[in-house]
């Protein structure tokens, strides 16, 4: 019935609220349909008294009926209404009460502790009974993802483990933004000087997918029943879902989408030691000859790569706001992390995507468009964005040595492209 009702008013897109995965977006959603059914219920009390007393009571021609005996001040209908009304509201509020302690809270699930899932290395023995920590920090107009207990950043789209409990702290960098996303969990505002926390869970954890499933008694722990529990998290969860500032943030907040991909423990361990091994040079060497060969003689440094990575790091002057993980020089955090961005599904937070939707996989036409795109014309992508202007620092004040402006050529733009692309 629920599923005929969802697929008849196609509430399945990719960030509604109605196709909940986990315990967060699916206590957000249940209240939602209280408060639903109780409106309308008072609706058709309401309405269809309104209407009884129009149709029954509407004037004819040539009546001369007296004035029906008026109900006001009458003290047993008076009572009756705002008991009514009361009652009501405690139908309403004990839930969402009960609604906000639970999404408040962060709940210690044993199964969610890092000890218990986390299969990487490196991992200090006091974080062994806490949940994955992500710091969100929004800024105009993109994401930054840190994982303090792993130390690594990223942006604009975020890696979770399936199943597990996450601790989200969520601040701004500059206005409130707000962190969205739907089918798991939201919303909470992201507030300039103060922190604000939230958490979130892609599906199920074991036990409350088992007492979904009606499972109790022996069964309750056996192989069979975990490798259930597993399929249901990889086929049902193991994803990658939209997300959204929900908050007006200025130029381009229409713009500020984010993305989260949600995988299994192990996958999520690979993710961690690539987003921290980061990159090498395009050509094999260590950083320290790659620099002591850009210093001496850059134009020994040949081919479209490394064309590239001048670039990044001179004239376009990329690394004096990101973070390129493995580079020792591109430190700059102003704008986001791009360690592995050749391997993200979209960029611009969100805005350019080549995810191929069928197999999940990279279309890379399009991502080479989307970055040629993005460098090129920044300002049209994502307006009032601070790549391009910033106070004279941005690749649309780009100046020669006369003081003219000396935007990126087509062929510079083609080579940072392929540069940024090579990042995965
Ligand atoms: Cu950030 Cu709207």
């Amino acid at each position: 019935m629920g599923a005929l009702f969802l697929s008849g008013c196609n509430l399945d897109t990719r960030m509604s609220t109605f196709v909940t995965k986990g315990p967060v977006a699916e206590t957000q959603y249940d209240l939602f349909m209280l408060t639903v059914w109780v409106t309308l219920g008072i609706f058709i009390v309401v309405g269809g008294a309104f209407a009884f007393a129009i149709i029954k009571f509407r004037e004819r021609p040539n009546d001369d009926r007296p004035m029906p005996s008026q109900g006001h001040g009458n003290p047993l209908v008076e009572i009756g209404l705002i008991g009514a009304s009361i009652l009501l509201l405690v139908i309403i509020a004990v839930p969402t009460l009960q609604g906000i302690w639970y999404t408040h809270d962060t709940p210690a699930d044993p199964e969610s502790y890092m000890g218990a899932w986390y299969s990487g290395e490196e991992l200090a023995e006091e974080e062994a009974e806490n949940p994955l920590i992500v710091k969100v920090i929004g800024y105009q107009w993109w994401w930054a993802f840190e994982y303090p207990q792993l130390g690594i950043t990223t942006a604009n789209e975020m890696v979770i483990p399936a199943g597990k409990v996450v601790h989200l702290e969520l601040r701004s960098f500059d206005v409130i933004h707000s962190f969205w996303l739907p089918r798991i969990a939201g919303k909470v505002d992201l507030i300039p000087g103060r922190t604000n926390s939230m958490w979130i869970q892609a599906g199920d954890n074991f036990l409350r997918w088992k007492e979904k499933q009606g499972v109790a008694g022996p069964e309750e722990e056996s192989p069979a029943l975990r490798a259930d529990y597993a399929a249901y998290l990889e086929e049902e969860i193991h994803n990658y879902y939209y997300g959204q500032c929900a908050e007006y943030c200025g130029d381009s907040h229409a713009r500020m989408l984010f993305r989260t991909t949600v995988v299994g423990n192990e996958e999520f361990a690979e993710w961690v030691i690539d987003e921290r091994t980061g990159h090498s040079t395009p050509d094999g060497k260590t950083w320290n000859d790659w620099y002591a060969a850009y210093a001496d003689d850059p134009a020994s440094l040949t081919g479209d790569l490394n064309e590239g990575l001048k670039l990044f790091m001179g004239r376009a002057k990329c690394a004096t706001c990101h973070v390129v993980k493995g580079n020792p020089r591109a430190l700059g955090v102003a704008g986001p992390n791009l360690t592995n961005v050749g391997s993200r599904m979209s960029i611009a937070a969100g805005w350019l995507n080549h995810r191929i939707e069928e197999d999940g996989s990279i279309d890379l036409d399009k991502q080479y468009d989307n970055f040629y795109k993005w460098i090129k014309e920044t300002d049209v992508v994502k307006p009032g964005n601070r790549m391009w202007k910033a106070g004279g620092g941005g690749i649309g004040e780009l100046i020669d040595e006369n003081g003219e402006p000396a935007l990126l050529t087509e062929d510079e733009v083609h080579k940072l492209s392929l540069y940024l692309q090579s990042l995965k």
